[in-house]
């Protein structure tokens, strides 16, 4: 008998699935999404331009915008998933955090304060978002959207304390989107550059 004829079909379709084939494909488009990664993980950090001093004071205020991505401090969540679910909720991320900015744009322009981060972030936010829908495309999964509600900026503090929350959040998305991408490929067998 032959090695595999002991294994019901079934078992041999999740024995395949759980060590994907290397595909050009995906690999391609792993490699697209982390430049977008390194411009938001730098953005992150020019959404506001504060001393440390201000933002010690800030930072301590309460976070309201409660629809921000709470992001897992550990790979350990990630590795466990399927690659299809990784990706949708990658894609479903970026697009939450999309939503966000497209808000504070609008938010920090209401109060004449300087908007090209968030601008640049919303970009690349839709870059990435693009990148990783064709993904799912390609494992044959479907963008799931999320509706969002997001309160109104009513004065310069509040834009500001809006500011440094989802420049903390951004940072924090972006360096464990570092992660899960390079987590990706491997799992891929995407060949390194
Ligand atoms: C997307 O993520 C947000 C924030 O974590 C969550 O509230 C929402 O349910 C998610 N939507 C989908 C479709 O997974
Ligand atoms: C910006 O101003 C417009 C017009 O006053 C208002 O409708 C909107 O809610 C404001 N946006 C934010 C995020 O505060
Ligand atoms: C996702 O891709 C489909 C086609 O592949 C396209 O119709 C849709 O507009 C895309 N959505 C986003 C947000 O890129
Ligand atoms: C991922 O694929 C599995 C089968 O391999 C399926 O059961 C699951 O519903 C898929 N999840 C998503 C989010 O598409």
């Amino acid at each position: 008998a032959s090695l595999f004829s002991s294994i019901a079909p079934n078992e041999f379709i999740a024995l395949s699935l759980s060590r994907p084939a290397h595909s050009p494909a995906l690999c391609a488009l792993f490699g697209s999404m982390a430049p977008q990664v390194e411009r938001l993980l730098h953005l992150s950090k020019k959404l506001h331009d504060l001393t440390d001093e201000e933002l010690n004071l800030i930072a301590a205020a309460d976070h309201r915008l409660d629809g921000l991505p709470r992001i897992p401090h550990t790979a350990a969540a990630f590795n466990t998933m399927k690659m299809n679910e990784s990706i949708s909720q990658l894609y479903n991320f970026t697009e939450v955090f999309r939503s966000h900015m497209d808000w504070l744009k609008t938010a920090r322009e209401n109060v004449s304060l300087p908007n090209q981060a968030a601008e640049g972030a919303s970009r690349h936010l839709l870059q990435l978002a693009h990148l990783l829908n064709s993904t799912l495309h390609q494992v044959g999964a479907v963008p799931q959207p999320s509706p969002l509600s997001l309160p109104v900026a009513s004065s310069a503090f509040d834009a500001l304390k809006f500011s440094v929350e989802i420049s903390e959040n951004l940072k924090a998305f972006s360096l464990w989107t570092k992660r899960s991408i390079r987590f990706l490929q491997r799992q891929s067998r995407c060949p390194r550059r």
